[in-house]
């Protein structure tokens, strides 16, 4: 039997699982849902559910791994071992097939995402990119999300370069890539957000994202409107989970590959701050961007791929901008489509007693799959619906509204209720903390985590 593999060095863990944490969450959906929810109103409420519940979903997520070492589904079982008893195998089929499978349905989602971007940052490399009035940019990217062969190649591009580097492993290839690409992301950050900064009227974009409009998330001089508050905070929790990547499975893939002498605490705390300082810095490049031009910061999902468009072809250089926003986002987005990957290849190297390079062809295989139903459905090829949605959007909606919650919960309370004692005693060696950080982790796993992730799972079906 080979040995589990482990990461070189620790700055290569912590940019590896902030490169699977910093993906289009932080770039795409981050701004908008600041943009729809009031602005700083909803960034002090996301800052609240990152610094309150996320960073010790992460902690207990990463550390459950480290105890276990092995892969997902396997994982509930060693920590059975480890506490000389035995609990029914429903957990580890619920928690690990549950994040298996949700890794093979938003891989196909987010191949699509990532083919656009790669596609967008092609086109402003080769100046073919942009749309000089909004009707131009919103008509483009629906003949986009329409072109079926267009976006298959994209896509299996895309699943090629993931399928590679996962195929190298987890020190040679994981590894190696995020300490070369997350340093080049957070260059590309700042010299954009300089450029950002600089076109008139962005001033009007910053004083947006600074001063809280409260009434947005339903507190005004009528009173609290609840209902409101409750719709905001739970997307605000929703999206910490989610930029987190929680749900899936990667974070204890992750953490199994771990020594047990690194310090947990101190780098969980570097990972959500890198994943909150993409986000804000999105934020100040996305936002100030939409304002220069007299533009809605509203505008949702589209602001991305439509909004922005037109921003960049009526800016100075704007092709040069272009390349470098939408570069970007592709790294970001292929860091977190290869931690995607791993759970899989993981388990399917223990399990099937496959090698790497077999795990992750059938890794791909699936991906691609997933992807290329997804993508046919997107288009119209495949008359394949669920819930009266398309597969793109039935799989983004199941996903965001159950799945990964449900995943969570499972995780969470099997954590907090049975394998806390190992896990605790796992982060006590590198870290010691008193009663105060114990129970507050254990609270939030036995109870805060899963009311709340559940109010969110009945929010988003009712
Ligand atoms: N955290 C990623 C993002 O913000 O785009 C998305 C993600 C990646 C979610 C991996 C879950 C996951 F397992």
């Amino acid at each position: 039997m080979t040995s589990r593999a482990h990461w070189g060095s620790r700055i290569g863990f912590v940019l590896a699982t902030a490169g699977s944490a910093i993906g289009l969450g932080n770039i795409w959906r981050f701004p908008y849902l600041a943009g729809q929810n009031g602005g700083c109103a909803f960034l002090i409420l996301y800052l609240c559910c990152v610094f309150g519940l996320g960073y010790f979903m992460l902690l207990g997520k990463l550390a459950f791994g480290r105890t276990a070492k092995t892969n997902i589904m396997d994982g509930f079982k060693a920590i059975d071992v480890k506490l000389k008893k035995q609990h029914s195998p429903l957990w580890g089929y619920l928690g690990g097939l549950m994040a298996i499978l949700n890794g093979v349905i938003i891989s196909g989602v987010y191949v699509i995402v990532i083919g656009w971007t790669f596609l967008y940052t092609i086109e402003s490399g080769l100046s073919l990119f942009g749309a000089h009035n909004p009707v131009d940019a919103q008509s483009g990217f629906q003949h986009l999300t329409h072109a079926f062969q267009e976006q298959l190649l994209w896509g299996c591009l895309c699943i090629l370069v993931t399928a590679i580097v996962i195929s190298k492993g987890v020190k040679k290839g994981i590894e190696r890539v995020c300490l070369w690409l997350m340093p080049l992301l957070f260059g590309l950050l700042i010299l954009m957000l300089c450029r950002i900064l600089l076109l008139p009227g962005a001033e009007k974009g910053i004083s947006f994202f600074l001063s809280p409009d409260w009434s947005a998330i339903g507190f005004s001089e009528e009173g609290l409107d609840f209902n409101l508050f409750s719709k905001v905070l739970l997307t605000a929790i929703g999206q910490s989970f989610y930029s987190l990547s929680l749900g899936m499975g990667v974070m204890f893939t992750y953490g199994s590959y771990l020594a047990n002498t690194d310090n947990l605490k101190r780098d969980a705390a570097w990972i959500v701050g890198l994943d909150l300082m993409v986000s804000l810095l999105a934020g100040f490049i996305v936002l100030p961007a939409v304002f220069a031009f007299g533009l809605e910061p509203t505008a949702g999902a589209g602001l991305t791929f439509i909004t922005l468009p037109y921003v960049f072809a009526n800016m100075w250089g704007g092709a040069f901008w272009a390349f470098l926003f939408y570069l970007l986002l592709f790294i970001a987005a292929l860091t977190s489509l290869i931690s995607i990957y791993e759970p899989l290849t993981s388990l399917f190297m223990d399990k099937l007693k496959l090698t790497r390079r077999k795990a992750t062809l059938l890794t791909s295989g699936l991906n691609l799959i997933s992807f290329s139903v997804t993508l046919a459905s997107l288009t119209g090829n495949l008359p394949i619906h669920l819930f009266s949605r398309n597969l793109f959007d039935a799989f983004d909606w199941i996903t965001g509204s159950f799945s990964l919650s449900f995943t969570m919960i499972i995780c969470c309370l099997y954590m907090g209720w049975i394998g806390f004692v190992p896990i605790w005693h796992n982060l006590q060696t590198t870290s010691p903390s008193g009663h105060i950080f114990r129970n507050y982790l254990r609270t939030s796993l036995r109870l805060t985590a899963p009311i709340v992730l559940t109010a969110l799972i009945i929010m988003s079906l009712f």
